[in-house]
């Protein structure tokens, strides 16, 4: 197939933009062309210097709030890159309408927690799993899910669970989905990628 280009946005950690590069760095199929950020002192621009752990590349793209929503500087460098996928991991701000349109059923994101549940504005890193302790859950997880202008609302493509139990702190099902979040989010996009709708397994 012709090659596929994924475009990740990340602005934390960077955690998950390691597990994404590292997954596909030898795959001919596919290949992460560039990262994005509005932070320039993320753990993932560091990331990204180090080569990701394997000396890889890939080239990284700052912008700041007025480029991103002012201007559509950024949509077109993804279309004029030929980007096929963008990928949201660790993105915290609303994608701009330009870049919706430009990218229909395109753009991914992953959430730490069972969407619809624990999901809107404000719901993001500890605060979905203090909510999730909080309410005496007894699961929580991940969901993957296709990305429109409003925070944690498109289309559910796959979710995975892990159990809560009544003495978990907050940090302990952080744990709990990250691995989640590593274990599943490339190989969901890899799916994506081939078919449009991947279904839970
Ligand atoms: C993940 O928990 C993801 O679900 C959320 O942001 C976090 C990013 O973590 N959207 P990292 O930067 O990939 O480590």
């Amino acid at each position: 197939m012709p090659l596929k280009r994924i475009a990740i946005f990340a602005s934390g950690s960077g955690s998950n933009a390691e597990q994404i590069t590292a997954y596909f760095s030898d795959n001919t199929d596919v290949e992460v062309s560039l990262i994005l950020s509005n932070n320039p002192t993320a753990g993932v621009i560091d990331r990204a210097r180090r080569g990701f752990g394997k000396e890889l590349h890939i080239p990284v793209l700052l912008f700041d709030r007025t480029a991103f929503y002012k201007t559509d500087r950024v949509t077109q460098l993804l279309i004029n890159q030929k980007i096929d996928l963008i990928v949201l991991a660790g993105f915290m701000w609303l994608m701009p309408g330009n870049l919706v349109w430009a990218f229909p059923n395109k753009i991914v994101n992953i959430h730490p927690a069972l969407l619809p549940k624990f999901g809107g504005k404000g719901m993001y890193g500890h605060f979905v799993h203090e909510a999730v302790v909080a309410a005496n859950e007894t699961e929580s997880g991940i969901t993957i899910h296709y990305v429109n202008e409003r925070y944690d609302e498109g289309q559910i493509i796959f979710q995975a669970r892990c159990p809560v139990a009544p003495t978990d702190t907050p940090e302990a099902v952080a744990h709990k989905v990250q691995l989640l979040e590593h274990k599943h989010y490339p190989r969901v996009v890899a799916e994506i990628l081939v078919k449009p709708t991947p279904v839970n397994p």
